[in-house]
């Protein structure tokens, strides 16, 4: 239950509301209330009327002076008061669920911007399905908790109060008898929904599981096909699909015990009340409109009573749910920002013995690295796969910091500046591109506050080599990407890429084997044109291959995380060592 205090700091920020659907809820339990008395004042009239005149034909009786008179009063009355409460239960659905809206919009940015700030080690341990599903799934169930529940559970009190005052009033000793079975009632409800609760869960995350299964089966149905795997996903499609069913099923079960359940414990309620009344109504204690007035309460009750049983299921979920948004609330993000603004740099980029492993795992990917690049220089890096050449860019742009070492820009380790104002003089084309859903412009001025405009946007695609086939797409920059949309090649991607960072025009640029995917004579266009761009940057470039970094001013060969061979080109080809035999066999392959 202590994973709900996190809710109170908003509970209180909209206290104005939760007081006002207080007063609501009460005056709809007061009318609610004195609704039965009316029926209780007719009834005993019209018993007092017929006993006076004991000899008459019933219609004569109802025109007789005084009791036309009194019906329409009474008529007029009933209706006003349900008109009444009419309004404020309205009022009270309408305050306290919108308050539970309100709360739930405000949490929902509050996860979503809280995830945006932690580091990227974050996402890595913590998969996208688990992300998606507190943000929404379980900010519903702390929904519930802060509407219905809440709702619901003043509701209770409120009627319950004002109840049992009008019924004791009346007779202390039915009252008593009357509210015997409520309380079994609640029990009964509050296990029957607790299991309802459980078993709807199975049911969802069977459901989930099926999903995910179609998701993918659908993404790879390439692979499916090709490898000729059709039988066995829809057999293991029926399978996931009949313990759904399974689930469904017994939820159904369990849901079909919840109304004779409640109906039960009214009918129970009932007799008892008809029972005892009517011995006190014989003895004269009582009324005959009071027997009817007690049947109308335990009516009355027996709807909030019943909620206690279901309100407490509701918090025990929205509890489990909260504790579980708080775990990724309390993440605090490992990368934090520094105090200087980075503005005017140079672009002087300095490893000082840089030693790194990645977060919960031992393995040294990188390896006392050290390397200065001048501004305006280009440092290239080649090795093997699983060397630790994108590792070197992540860190270049602080999604990580160095487990030993400094990272320095322009003589200042990279901590120390303010994170916002270091990445916007970055220029990252990581390995694995992503493009959004989204226009073709829109992706390459996504790094663009605002948005650029076409001049530059088709500037940048000139640069990147890409301009040319996007204008032969029909749409051209407007096309979408995407599930529905443009489905574009591996190089024309990785080049719309290099665009996105090319447009922002920054002072280091971070280019991760990002030529790959392209042909050797579109390399070879895209490095001239980057050629001018870079000598006004300082850049990392990464690559497999020797034709795509052998112009840079330095060249530094990585072998599992350590530097084993540095120097120019044509220097390391004098060397006659790893580079070289390298060379040697990229040409031959060519
Ligand atoms: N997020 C991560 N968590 C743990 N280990 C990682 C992570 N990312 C990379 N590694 C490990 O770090 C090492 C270096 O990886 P890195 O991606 O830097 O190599 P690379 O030289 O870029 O390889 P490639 O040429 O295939 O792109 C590899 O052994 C890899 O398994
Ligand atoms: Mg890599």
């Amino acid at each position: 239950m202590k994973s709900l205090a996190y809710l109170n700091k908003y509970i209180w920020k909209y206290r104005g509301r939760i007081l006002l659907g207080f007063l609501f809820i009460l005056a709809s339990n007061i009318i609610q209330a004195i609704m039965p008395s009316k029926v209780q004042e007719a009834i005993d009239q019209f018993t007092f009327f017929i006993a006076q005149y004991p000899n008459v034909d019933s219609k004569e009786i109802f025109y007789a002076d005084n009791i036309l008179p009194f019906t329409l009063n009474i008529i007029l009355i009933y209706m006003a008061l349900a008109l009444l409460r009419a309004v404020f239960v309205f009022m009270m659905r309408q305050t306290i669920i919108i308050l539970s809206r309100l709360i739930e919009f405000d949490l929902k940015n509050e996860i979503y911007d809280h995830y945006q700030r932690l580091h990227l080690g974050f996402y890595k341990e913590n998969n996208t399905g688990d992300l998606m599903n507190r943000i929404s799934e379980d900010v519903t169930k702390a929904r519930m908790y802060l509407g219905p529940a809440i709702m619901y559970s003043i509701n209770l009190i409120c009627l319950f109060t004002v109840t049992l005052v009008f019924m004791l009033d009346k007779s202390v000793e039915l009252t008593l008898w009357t509210l015997i079975p409520l309380p079994i009632m609640s029990i009964l409800i509050y296990f029957v929904s607790h299991t309802m609760n459980k078993r709807s869960e199975r049911v969802q995350n069977q459901q989930s599981k099926l999903t995910t299964f179609v998701q993918e089966m659908f993404s790879g149905i390439r692979i499916v096909k090709a490898y000729n795997r059709q039988e066995e996903a829809y057999k293991s499609f029926q399978n996931e699909s009949t313990e759904y069913k399974k689930r469904s099923l017994k939820l159904v079960l369990i849901n079909a015990f919840f109304m004779p359940i409640i109906l039960l414990l009214i009918g129970l309620s009932t007799i008892i009340t008809i029972y005892v009344g009517g011995i006190k109504t014989i003895d004269g204690d009582i009324s005959y409109g009071d027997i009817v007035q007690f049947v109308i309460y335990v009516n009355l009750l027996t709807w909030p009573f019943a909620s206690i049983g279901w309100v407490t299921s509701i918090i025990q979920r929205a509890a489990a749910s909260q504790e579980r948004i708080n775990e990724f609330l309390k993440e605090q993000p490992q990368i934090e920002s520094g105090p200087i603004q980075a503005t005017n740099l140079k672009g002087r980029l300095e490893f000082r013995n840089v030693t790194f492993s990645y977060p919960n795992d031992n393995k040294e990917v990188l390896n006392d690295i050290s390397f200065v690049i001048e501004p305006g220089k280009t440092l290239a890096i080649i090795g093997r796969t699983g060397s630790g050449k994108s590792t070197v860019s992540d860190l270049a742009a602080r999604m990580y910091d160095p487990l030993k070492g400094t990272i320095l820009l322009d003589g200042i380790p990279l901590d120390n500046y303010e994170l916002s104002s270091l990445r916007s003089n970055i220029g990252y084309v990581p390995q694995e591109v992503f493009l959004f859903s989204d226009t073709i412009a829109n992706n390459i001025s996504f790094g663009i506050e605002n948005g650029a405009e076409m001049d530059r946007i088709e500037k940048a695609a000139v640069n990147a080599h890409i301009h040319h086939n996007i204008i032969d797409f029909k749409d051209g920059y407007s096309s979408v990407m995407g599930e529905r949309g443009l489905t574009l090649s591996g190089g024309q991607k990785q080049r719309i890429s290099i665009a996105r960072a090319l447009i922002r025009e920054p002072k280091l640029m971070l280019l991760d084997d990002c030529l790959s995917a392209v042909d050797t004579e579109t390399e070879a266009a895209i490095l001239s044109n980057l050629k001018e761009i870079m000598s006004n940057n300082t850049t990392i470039i990464s690559s497999h291959r020797i034709s795509s970094i052998q112009h840079a001013d330095e060249i530094i060969v990585l072998d599992q995380g350590k530097i084993i061979e540095r120097g120019t080109h044509q220097a390391l080809l004098n060397k006659k060592g790893d580079y070289f035999s390298l060379y040697k066999k990229q040409l031959t392959d060519n």
